[in-house]
């Protein structure tokens, strides 16, 4: 049985039969996509060699209130903390074989499946745990919104170093949050196909997969049913992670939506928001 297979199978059975099922640890490790050719980009230095000036100030002057937040959350030791830390040891255990697949996109059937907050607190968790910094990049051209969770301004970013040439490490945004790094997507374009299947967006990831062998860069989407931007992303990041929110997308679209992504590496499903859970509203995932 395919991975797709395996994964929908057991989506359909934590939907139908059992909601209290622990984690799953047993998903096969995912095999390995060629970095594609590393080019020239502009990145972001090292801090001792970036001027203060072109990061925005750190974290200690964002003010994020999103009680969902993994940094607003009431200390680590939080049900739901817990849940987002496990997820961060489990993709720790996929992506660290004998190659390390450090660019991770994440995708949904639908819209509001808890992508873009998944995304964000996956980093968070992964920049918290590691010294090393983890890039979140907004490839949402469409409807942005983790400049919103951060209260920082889309632009500039991908979108103008895509089109305009404009620096990437001047749009490279310090979050202070851990050594989470954040790329805002530069506002929305109303048909970002072409643009995410462009080759300066390859090589763009390229760059960032290739620029920092420690650094895990996670790209939050659009949702896969809809759009075809997850679609084009996928060939160029090493693995994707499904969001299924509970109560969404029916089940024969969230079957569509992944095997339209078929061919892509599926590193798992996070099921997300699962209320009949005895730990109610909380992240489950396996
Ligand atoms: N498990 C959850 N519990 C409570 N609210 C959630 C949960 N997951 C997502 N949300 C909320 O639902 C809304 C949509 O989530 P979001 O991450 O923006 O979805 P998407 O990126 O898939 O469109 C946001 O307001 C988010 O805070
Ligand atoms: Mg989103």
């Amino acid at each position: 049985m395919s991975r797709i297979e395996q994964a929908l199978k057991k989506v359909a059975g934590n939907q139908a039969v059992n909601k209290n099922k622990q984690p799953d640890e047993d998903i096969s490790p995912a095999k390995t996509v060629a970095p594609e050719k590393t080019v020239s980009v502009d990145e972001v230095p090292d801090s001792q060699t970036v001027p203060a000036s072109t990061f925005v100030p750190a974290a200690s002057s964002l003010k994020l209130n999103n009680p969902m937040l993994l940094t607003t959350m009431h200390g680590d030791r939080s049900p739901v903390a817990e849940e987002y830390n496990k997820l961060r040891s489990l993709v720790v255990k996929l992506t660290k074989g004998e190659t390390f697949l450090n660019t991770i996109m994440i995708t949904s059937t639908i819209g509001e499946e808890g992508k873009s907050l998944t995304s964000l607190n996956l980093a968070i968790a992964l920049a918290r745990e590691y010294d090393h910094t983890v890039l979140l990049v907004d490839t949402d051209l469409r409807r942005p919104s983790l400049h919103k969770q951060l209260r920082i301004d889309s632009k500039p970013g991908l979108i103008q170093c895509l089109k305009d040439n404009f620096p990437l490490h001047k749009a490279l945004i310090k979050t202070g949050l851990g050594k989470l790094v954040f790329l805002p997507s530069g506002g929305t374009l109303k048909d970002p196909v072409e643009t995410l299947s462009s080759n300066r967006m390859k090589e763009l990831i390229s760059e960032l997969k290739n620029r920092y062998p420690e650094r895990y860069v996670i790209f939050d989407t659009p949702p896969s049913l809809p759009f075809a931007d997850a679609q084009v992303l996928a060939p160029s990041v090493d693995s994707t992670i499904f969001v299924v929110r509970e109560g969404k997308a029916k089940a024969q679209d969230v079957k569509e939506a992944i095997t339209n992504l078929q061919g892509t590496n599926l590193l798992g499903v996070v099921y997300n928001d699962a209320k009949t859970t005895a730990r109610k509203k909380h992240y489950y995932y396996y």
